[in-house]
């Protein structure tokens, strides 16, 4: 079993899927353009091989290099965990022959519009929204649809230039804001929790399953910096609460013609019941949701992945025992982490429950907390019962506090 695989070293965790591959027993081609010499020392034994091109991103470029390099040498599969390089993956397997999700299919999981137009078209219910180009359109879709709305990329990622607009005079003072943007998307706002469907698939049926629920929501989170944001995974997957988004969510997977591999999936559930599709894609959640889910069920969905997509078998437990809880910290004041507060009365209320704890050290500089999603670092928390695992979300939340200064 041959696996050339996309960015074998970056993002970080791309480490914990190389290393999968090499524990069920795939040579791993590794395709990157970090120069081999600088690879972390982790990753180089799970790598049989590897490629450094000068862009990951230049798809052209990298397609006729990785042809040039493979010879005559035959690949089974081909595969990216990153978004970014989840089309890329798709046009090499077309370009190799290798079996796989096509690029069209892959599409629908990566361009917004596409994939809320599939989605509608097998049914189900997806937010109202227009494609706007220019700040005509963006009026006219505006007012077609009624205040509020949202106005975000096509080409999205993390809540970035993302807005909720509750009047004209707000829709002015924001437009010039997004020039900068090629096309938005002019959406129905849809108030509502808002929660994750997350799976491993073999040729679109889950043989992993999880939720999540953000609290509050990521625009929210985003927008206001004193907030922690905190994501909890749900263990009772049969709860009435969330059946209806776990329907919707295998509707999406079948409209979408999904295939092998990970999916991350956002819904929103109304106070009325109705449940509305967000987005989806064809590769993990990020901000350590795979960790997450690890920690839900004790088990490791690095390797099982691996196992899924080179043997068709998924062979961990599907019993989810807690509610898994990550909380991101962001530090007050600019600079330096100076002081963190209340982490070791923490750790000695609830140390039992501690899953991991990587809080910036003092000394260390913060990170920004509108590009990254992890802030100045986080925990997490797991406890068999919800009430339990909030509770300890919201103690992280408000007794642990760091303070940074220039
Ligand atoms: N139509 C909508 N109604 C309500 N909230 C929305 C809507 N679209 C986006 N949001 C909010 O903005 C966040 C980011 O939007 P999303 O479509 O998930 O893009 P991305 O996560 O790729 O930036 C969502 O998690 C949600 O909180
Ligand atoms: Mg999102």
């Amino acid at each position: 079993m041959q696996v050339l695989f996309l960015s074998p070293a970056y993002p970080p965790e791309m480490i914990e899927y190389t290393r999968g591959l090499a524990e069920v027993g795939a040579k791993v081609l590794g395709v990157g353009d970090t120069p081999a010499h600088a690879l972390p020392e982790r990753v180089k034994p799970y790598l049989s091989d590897y490629l450094q091109v000068p862009s990951i991103m230049n798809e052209g470029d990298l397609v006729a290099r990785v042809k040039q390099w493979l010879g005559h040498r035959k690949v089974d599969r081909v595969e990216a965990q990153w978004e970014i390089l989840v089309l890329a993956a798709a046009r090499l397997r077309e370009v190799l022959g290798v079996s796989g999700m096509s690029y069209d299919t892959v599409l629908g999981f990566r361009d917004k519009q596409l994939m809320k137009e599939r989605v509608a078209k097998a049914g189900l219910r997806v937010p109202y929204a227009f494609r706007a180009r220019t700040e005509k359109d963006v009026r006219d879709a505006a007012h077609t649809i009624g205040f509020p709305v949202i106005l975000k990329p096509i080409a999205g990622a993390g809540s970035a230039d993302t807005y909720r607009i509750q009047n004209n005079e707000e829709l002015e003072r924001i437009l010039p804001a997004l020039r900068h943007v090629p096309e938005v998307s002019v959406e129905e706002f849809v108030d509502g929790e808002e929660f994750t469907f997350d799976t491993i698939c073999i040729d679109g049926e889950p043989v992993y399953m999880n939720v999540a629920q953000y609290l509050p929501r990521p625009l929210i989170a985003r927008t206001n910096e004193w907030i922690s944001p905190v994501i909890v995974t749900v263990s009772d997957l049969n709860q009435p609460k969330i059946r209806k988004g776990i329907e919707l969510g295998k509707g999406v997977l079948k409209a979408l013609g999904m295939g092998t591999g990970f999916t991350h999936m956002e819904w929103y559930l109304k106070s009325n019941g109705e449940v509305v599709f967000g987005e989806i894609g064809c590769r993990p959640g990020g901000a350590h949701l795979v960790d997450q889910m690890n920690y839900t069920n004790d088990i490791d969905l690095f390797r099982e992945w691996a196992r899924v997509v080179c043997w068709r078998h998924f062979a961990a437990s599907q019993r989810r025992v807690y509610n898994t809880a990550i909380i991101f910290k962001r530090a007050q004041g600019e600079g330096y982490i100076r002081q963190v507060h209340g982490l070791e009365a923490y750790k000695r209320r609830f140390g039992q429950w501690l899953c991991a704890e990587q809080l910036l050290p003092v000394g260390a500089h913060r990170r920004n907390w509108k590009q990254t999603l992890v802030s100045d670092g986080f925990l997490i928390v797991r406890h068999p019962r919800w009430e339990d695992a909030l509770m300890m979300a919201d103690a992280a939340a408000t007794d642990i506090q760091m303070f940074a200064s220039r």
